[in-house]
């Protein structure tokens, strides 16, 4: 049992987005991310590398959650904008679509994952075996905390 409810969603899928409507609802979830007076930007380049990769987790035709791996470094993956859908939390889903795109990272040969982590996100990404590091990438948000896996 990985704690996913089927019963309401279906079988949860982590893929590609399937088409504008889709990145209209990771626009949507990522916006949620963002501080009043910050600028989410939904044509930003960095969605558009060859190296970085935006991926869904969807159950029952319905975009529940999003993350970005981005594997610009040889040796490390980050994972960026991850965010799932406020009414869709807590049961399970952030940490089927995390251990996903870890997946997916070790598949790529990366050996480690970095992220910054919200303030209200260390708890959960704690659960899943990450910890503090250095990394000379600030967050954005200046209450955010650097943390990292190994794979
Ligand atoms: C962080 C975030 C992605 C987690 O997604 P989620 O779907 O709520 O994640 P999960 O359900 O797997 O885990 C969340 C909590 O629910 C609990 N949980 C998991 N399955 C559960 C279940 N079936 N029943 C009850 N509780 C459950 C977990 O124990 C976990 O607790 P913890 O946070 O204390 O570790 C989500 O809260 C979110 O989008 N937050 C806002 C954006 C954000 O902070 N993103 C991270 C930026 S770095």
């Amino acid at each position: 049992m990985d704690g996913i409810d089927r019963k309401a969603e279906g079988a949860p899928v982590f893929r590609t987005p399937g088409g504008v409507a889709e990145w209209q609802a990771i626009h949507a979830l990522r916006r949620l991310l963002f501080e009043p007076g910050e600028t989410y930007d939904p044509a930003h380049p960095d969605d558009g590398r060859a190296d970085h990769h935006v991926r869904v987790l969807a159950a029952g035709g319905t975009v529940i959650g999003t993350l970005r791996i981005d594997l610009t470094d040889p040796h490390w993956a980050a994972f960026r904008l991850v965010v799932v859908e406020p009414a869709k939390r807590n049961r399970g889903f952030g940490g089927a679509m995390l251990a996903a795109a870890e997946a997916f990272a070790r598949a790529a040969g990366r050996q480690a994952v970095r992220l910054h982590a919200k303030p209200d996100a260390v708890q959960f990404y704690a659960r899943h075996g990450y910890g503090p590091i250095d990394w000379a990438e600030p967050p954005r948000d200046p209450a955010g905390v650097n943390m990292g896996k190994i794979l």
